[in-house]
């Protein structure tokens, strides 16, 4: 019998333009995304038949019926295999850090593993666009300049060592409808990206350059988003805050892990009911 593990790792969007819109009604986006420490823990076993069994925090928020995306993955890489899945959800679900997409892209990438499949990377990728425009990247799991829906990589800038804060209100903030309620123009994709940013200033003042198009919409439906960023950026060693994804989860910029630990404690004795964790970003 075999068993394979990994950390189904958060991902972050440090900026986040939308600039356009397909006939299809999905945005075509210009992201920078990495990745943090954090992520749900994924096991898998032979098995007969195919299984999803639920652990962890955030396990009760989530149900382990057919439509959940890792059994969705399971099914899109080979539907007539059997295996034991244990999810262990650690990160808040339909929170913008990608729990889901990166759960279903650990998915992917273990179970092609167990079943000896050696799926080609350009069909991994077409399964992993089609359970959902954050899959791929999640699939890469490394830093990424994101196009498309989601689907076109390209190679993000070199980012220096940095931490971060993550703030959750414990509010869930459905994708579909922040696209729904975002209003306005569209943005131009972000100009003279520097192939590597040296330094957490020099970050902090990209995530600001590029922004969030999606930040005002998600906090017309989550309001709490706003005394989230509030708090983060009040606290010592803060270089900057901003939405990932579409919220309603915030990160804050630290130069290393012991001054997020310090922000990350300092908020949450203010506020126990939100989810709050200090991470470092992958680079
Ligand atoms: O692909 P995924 O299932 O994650 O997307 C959920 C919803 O979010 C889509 O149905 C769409 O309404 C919206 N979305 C979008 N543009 C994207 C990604 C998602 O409009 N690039």
């Amino acid at each position: 019998m075999s068993l394979l593990t990994a950390t189904a790792r958060a991902k972050i969007n440090l900026t986040l333009r939308v600039v356009g819109r397909r006939a299809d009604g999905y945005h075509l986006l210009d992201s920078l995304v990495a990745f943090t420490d954090l992520g749900d823990g994924l096991t898998v076993e032979t098995a007969d038949s195919l299984s999803l069994v639920l652990t962890g925090p955030f396990a009760s928020e989530l149900t382990a019926e057919s439509d959940n995306l890792v059994l969705r993955a399971a099914r899109a890489l080979a539907p007539d295999r059997g295996a034991r899945i244990t999810l262990d959800k650690r990160l808040p679900i339909a929170s913008g850090i990608g729990g889901g997409s990166a759960d279903a892209a650990a998915a992917l990438l273990l179970l092609d593993e167990l079943w000896g499949l050696s799926t080609p990377p350009d069909r991994l990728h077409q399964i992993a666009l089609s359970l959902g425009a954050d899959v791929p990247v999640c699939l890469a799991g490394r830093p990424a300049r994101m196009g498309g829906i989601g689907d076109e990589l390209l190679p993000a800038p070199e980012l220096p060592a940095a931490a971060l804060v993550l703030v959750n209100p414990r509010i869930a903030c459905p994708t579909p409808k922040v696209f729904g309620a975002r209003t306005g123009s569209f943005s131009l994709p972000m100009l003279g990206v520097p192939d590597r940013i040296s330094d957490v200033s020099q970050l902090a003042s990209l995530i600001e350059r590029g922004g969030n198009d999606l930040s005002r919409a998600a906090m017309s439906l989550v309001p709490e988003i706003a005394s989230a960023l509030s708090a983060m950026r009040h606290q010592a060693g803060c270089y900057t805050a901003s939405l990932s994804g579409s919220g309603a989860t915030s990160f804050a910029l630290f130069a290393d892990l012991g001054g997020a630990n310090n922000a990350a404690a300092a908020i949450k004795g203010e506020r126990p009911n939100w989810w709050v964790a200090a991470t470092r970003l992958s680079t």
